[in-house]
C-alpha cells in the first residue's frame, strides 16, 4: 500500500470516487459528450503531449499536471494554461489525483516500472486509466493489470495509439477479410541513430527531483546521473530496452494482423554491439516468435543505425501488405506489383477519443486497445528480452504465454518491489 495514506482513508476515498463517477454516468448515459471528464496526468515528457491531446477534446478538464521533477510539472502546467486558458495544478505526488473524488481518470506516462503499480492503485481508487506502452514492466504485472481492471470494472486503455488510426484499422481489416489470402508471417523493424549513454556517476539527485518517488515500486538504488531522464529505458531495473520501447508498437500490429495471442517458441539474438558504456539492454536485437497456428513474427531493432525505415510487413499466400509508421499501407501481389496504396494517420487523438467514449459510457469493451488486448503484445517484448537474458530459446504455453520447463527463465516473469509500493490486486 502506498505510504502516507492509511489503508482506511484510501479505501474510503476510492468508494466515494467510484460512487461519484457512477452517479454522474448514470445521470447522463444518454448524452455521452455532455459529461465532463476530469483527468490528472502523471509523468510529463511524453505525458505533456498526451495531456495536450486530452485538453484539446470537448468537455475534458486536465486538472493536475504531476511530475516528480518540479521543473517539468511547472513547465507542463504553464503550457496547458497557454493552450486552454486554465492552469492545471502542478503537483509532485500522483496520490493527490487518486484522492480527488471528481477525477475520472489517471493518465500515466511515467517510466515503465510505474505503469502497472500506478494503474492498479488507480483502479483500486475507482479511477479509469490511460497508461502508456509498454503496459507493464514484467509479465506478472500485465496479468495483475488485467485482473485489476476487471475486478474494479475500470476502463484501462494502453497507449499503443496505432490501434485507433484509420489507416491501420483499414489495413488490418483487409488482412482479416483475406485480401492477401491466409496471412502466416509478419516482419517488424525499428531503426534509429541513438548515441552512447556513457558511464554514469553516483551522487545526489538534482534538487528539483523527488528521486524516492521516481523510483517508487523499484527496489531502492542510488542515483546515477546517466539513468534519467529517459535513459532508464536501457536498464532492466526500470525499462525494457528497445524491444519494450519501440518494438511494442510494431509487435502489437503484427499480433493484431496475424490474429494470434501467445507464442509457443521464442528466440533472440543480439547485444550491446556499438558502444562500450553502461547500457544493459541490446542496441542490436532480433527476436522471433512462433505460434501454434503455423504463423510467425520477427522483430529486428537497430538502435544505433537508422538505415532501413521499414515498419511492418505482412506476408500472405496471395500477396503482401506493408504498413508505415504513420499508418499508410500498400498491397502487393505475388509479383511485387502494387495493387493498392493508401495514405493513413497515426491515430493519436482518435485513441484518446476512443478512451473518453469508453469512460463516459463505462464500457471497457469499447476500447480499441484495452489492457487485456495490450498485454499479450507486451508479453512478446518481455519474452524476447527473457530469451536474450537467458541466452536460450523459450518454449511457452499457447494458453497464457507462461514459460515451460525453465525455472531460471521464469525468474524474469516477476520482479522484487520496494515493499512500500508493491501492488496487490
Ligand atoms: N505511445 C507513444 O508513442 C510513446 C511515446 C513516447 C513515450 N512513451 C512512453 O511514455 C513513458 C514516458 O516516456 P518519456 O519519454 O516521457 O520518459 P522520460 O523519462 O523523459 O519522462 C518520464 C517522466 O515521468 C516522471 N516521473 C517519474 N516517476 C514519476 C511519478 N512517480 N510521478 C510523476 N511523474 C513521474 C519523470 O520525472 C519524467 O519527467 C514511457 O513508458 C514510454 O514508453 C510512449
Amino acid at each position: 500500500m502506498p505510504n502516507e495514506l492509511n489503508r482506511r482513508q484510501f479505501l474510503d476515498s476510492a468508494a466515494v470516487g467510484t460512487m461519484a463517477a457512477a452517479a454522474a454516468l448514470g445521470a447522463r448515459a444518454d448524452a455521452p459528450f455532455d459529461r465532463r471528464v476530469v483527468v490528472g496526468v502523471m509523468g510529463l515528457m511524453r505525458g505533456k503531449a498526451v495531456a495536450k491531446v486530452f485538453a484539446g477534446q470537448p468537455n475534458v478538464e486536465v486538472r493536475y499536471a504531476c511530475d516528480v521533477d518540479r521543473t517539468r510539472a511547472a513547465d507542463a502546467a504553464a503550457e496547458l494554461e497557454k493552450m486552454t486558458g486554465t492552469a492545471p495544478q502542478a503537483i509532485g505526488d500522483f496520490r493527490t489525483i487518486l484522492d480527488d473524488p471528481e477525477v475520472d481518470a489517471l493518465v500515466c506516462a511515467a517510466p515503465n516500472h510505474w505503469h502497472a503499480p500506478a494503474t492498479i492503485f488507480a483502479c483500486q481508487a475507482g479511477k479509469h486509466v490511460y497508461v502508456e506502452k509498454p503496459c507493464c514492466h514484467n509479465p506478472q504485472e500485465g496479468e495483475w493489470m488485467v485482473e485489476a481492471a476487471r475486478k474494479h470494472g475500470r476502463v484501462v486503455q494502453v497507449g499503443t495509439q496505432r490501434r485507433s488510426g484509420a489507416g491501420f484499422r483499414e489495413a488490418i481489416g483487409l488482412l482479416h477479410a483475406g485480401e492477401i489470402g491466409r496471412v502466416y508471417s509478419a516482419r517488424a523493424t525499428y531503426a534509429a541513430a541513438r548515441g552512447s549513454i556513457g558511464h554514469g556517476t553516483q551522487g545526489e539527485p538534482p534538487a528539483e527531483l523527488d528521486y524516492a518517488l521516481w523510483q517508487g515500486p523499484a527496489p531502492v538504488r542510488p542515483y546515477v546521473d546517466n539513468h534519467l531522464h529517459y535513459n532508464w529505458h536501457w536498464f532492466w531495473h526500470y525499462g525494457n530496452g528497445e524491444l519494450g520501447n519501440n518494438g511494442v508498437h510494431t509487435l502489437d500490429l503484427c499480433r493484431w494482423g496475424l490474429g494470434v495471442d501467445y507464442p509457443v517458441r521464442v528466440t533472440s539474438s543480439g547485444g550491446r554491439y556499438v558502444f562500450d558504456d553502461d547500457q544493459e539492454t541490446p542496441d542490436t536485437h532480433t527476436a522471433a516468435f512462433e505460434f501454434e497456428e503455423g504463423k510467425s513474427i520477427v522483430w529486428q531493432g537497430h538502435s544505433c543505425n537508422p538505415y532501413g525505415q521499414d515498419f511492418v510487413n505482412f506476408y500472405g499466400e496471395s500477396g503482401t501488405l506493408t504498413l508505415t509508421s504513420g499508418g499508410s499501407y500498400t498491397l502487393y501481389d505475388l509479383k511485387n506489383k502494387v495493387v493498392k496504396q493508401v495514405e493513413g494517420t497515426l491515430g493519436e487523438p482518435e485513441h484518446v477519443t476512443n478512451f473518453l467514449a469508453a469512460v463516459r459510457s463505462e464500457t471497457p469493451d469499447a476500447l480499441n486497445c484495452g489492457v487485456a488486448e495490450a498485454y499479450p503484445s507486451t508479453l512478446l517484448c518481455h519474452l524476447g528480452n527473457i530469451a536474450h537474458r537467458t541466452g536460450r530459446s523459450l518454449r511457452c504455453d499457447a494458453a497464457n504465454g507462461h514459460i515451460l520447463d525453465d525455472a531460471d527463465a521464469m525468474q524474469y516473469w516477476a520482479r522484487e518491489y520496494n515493499p512500500d509500493w508493491k501492488p496487490v490486486v
